[in-house]
């Protein structure tokens, strides 16, 4: 077995300066459904897990839901309108499967389709590329009731709700996205239950994984078939790092951090890729899955279905994850198997969501990425990071004077700059997010937007991170 995530070093990077990026690198920003969009019930759409789960007492900070959000259903036109005066070239936003088919399965509901429709006019009109994930997150709670993902069927419907988009959307919209972060949902979601639907459950949490693959592969294959040109797969992958080398990059880990290192990251990241970009699962995957959940869910044909030919591979990266070998230690419920390996803290400074700030990071995850799997490029679809805001007074609406989150754009563009130097096939940057939004257990207490949103008025206010990367985005690269 390869050990591909502990070996090698950081390349040394981050250069001040200027930093130019190829031709036709796409910038843009995103956002997904239930963050943003609010009108839970309008035009018919029906309920997803997440509203829920959001009712579920202690489930989401303060109580939070995304009923309202930033209410972009009904502010989409003018959120288009910052958007372009932001100068962003591309809008990544997610399409919510309870507004086209409320109780997942049944007919199409147009009056749903009608918003995807107008939102993609106005991104056209205003010369926004949009990219399009077909699901983050929201799956319709009446398909939560016949199992969720832990059921085959799923995937399949997931597959049939793909085409119907891709049928009302195909004409104008080249850029598709399956899934965003299988992963998260699956084992977050069926695993540790603090995301929708909440279950805690090692075998489901694996079965889920599978069927999310399986979900991904039918959505692919009916995408090709109806034109989709560019299809890409979202994931929240990231390079697994003893604490040594956090503090030092060419630490070489022992034996047994070595093996925790990279078991986590056969279930992190070879457990999602291996199979869509390779069609095969890795061994310790299959033991592990055999071991909690058996295999009777992995029928004989699944692989090659989930093995399609993909264009892209997105990578939503915030923080290095972070193990090592302690004996006698439980599993950690997001990784079923984990057994005697600790997640401890580091000493690098955080984020408010506590996530460890390592730049670096992502350079030689990015290289090892485009490696591993040659036959699909990249894209950084998700990066940014949640700082406490304070809005000060001056003209009109006041700043907000972020420069903790520019300082944190500016190093991981380096480190994506750094990797494209070094071979990787990094196509383009989307900040996450646009607009500060309703960020999952943590409610709208945690802020990610380069745009303030005051959640009482609605009131959008770019934040100084926006401007700077307006300019970043207009020259094509850092000064
Ligand atoms: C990612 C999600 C995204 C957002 C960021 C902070 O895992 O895809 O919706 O919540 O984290």
């Amino acid at each position: 077995m390869t050990m591909t995530t502990t070996r090698g070093t950081l390349p040394s990077l981050l250069t001040e300066g200027r930093a130019v990026f190829p031709d036709g690198f796409v910038w843009g920003a995103a956002t997904a459904s239930y963050q943003i969009e609010g009108a839970a019930r309008d035009d018919g759409r029906g309920p997803s897990v997440w509203d829920t789960f959001s009712r579920t007492p202690g489930a989401v900070a303060q109580g939070h839901t995304g009923d309202v959000a930033c209410d972009h259903y009904h502010r989409y036109a003018e959120d288009v309108r910052l958007m372009s005066e932001l100068g962003l070239a591309a809008y990544r936003f997610s399409v919510a499967w309870p507004r086209i088919r409320p109780d997942g399965s049944g007919p199409v509901n147009p009056r749903g389709m009608d918003f995807y429709d107008r939102l993609v006019d106005e991104l056209a009109a205003a010369g926004i590329t949009p990219y399009v994930t077909l699901y983050h997150w929201d799956l319709p709670q009446a398909l939560e009731d016949r199992g969720g993902w832990t059921a085959r069927d799923t995937a399949y419907r997931f597959a049939d709700y793909a085409a119907a988009v891709h049928a009302r959307l195909g004409d104008r919209v080249r850029h598709w996205t399956t899934l965003n972060e299988p992963w998260v949902q699956a084992f977050l979601g069926y695993g540790s239950g603090v995301h929708a639907p909440g279950r805690r459950d090692a075998a489901a949490s694996l079965v889920a994984a599978h069927h999310f693959l399986l979900a991904h592969g039918l959505a692919a294959q009916a995408l090709r078939e109806a034109g989709a040109p560019e299809i890409m797969l979202v994931v929240n992958t990231a390079p697994v790092l003893t604490p040594a080398q956090i503090a030092d990059a060419a630490a070489e880990p022992d034996e047994a951090d070595a093996e925790a290192a990279d078991r986590v990251d056969c279930l992190l990241t070879r457990q999602i890729l291996d199979p869509v970009l390779l069609g095969t699962y890795p061994a310790t995957v299959l033991e592990i899955v055999e071991r909690h959940a058996g295999l009777s869910h992995v029928h004989d044909d699944d692989l090659r279905t989930i093995h399609q030919p993909i264009e892209l591979v997105g990578v939503n990266y915030y923080s290095p994850c972070v193990v090592r070998s302690s004996p006698g230690e439980p599993a950690n419920p997001a990784y079923p198997g984990s057994e005697g390996i600790a997640f401890p803290a580091v000493e690098v400074p955080v984020t408010a969501m506590d996530w460890p700030i390592v730049p670096e990071a992502l350079s030689r995850h990015l290289l090892r990425l485009s490696r591993d799997y040659p036959d699909a490029g990249l894209m950084v679809t998700e990066n940014g990071a949640a700082f406490d805001d304070v809005v000060t007074a001056g003209e009109g609406a006041g700043h907000v004077h972020d420069d903790d989150r520019t300082a944190y754009l500016d190093s991981h563009l380096r480190a994506v700059h750094a990797a494209i130097e070094g071979g990787a096939d990094v196509r383009g940057y989307l900040v996450w997010s646009l607009l500060d939004n309703f960020e999952w257990a943590e409610g709208y207490a945690r802020r990610f937007g380069i745009v303030h949103v005051d959640f009482a008025t609605q009131r959008r206010l770019p934040k100084d991170s926006a401007l700077w990367f307006r300019e970043v985005a207009g020259r094509n690269g850092l000064a």
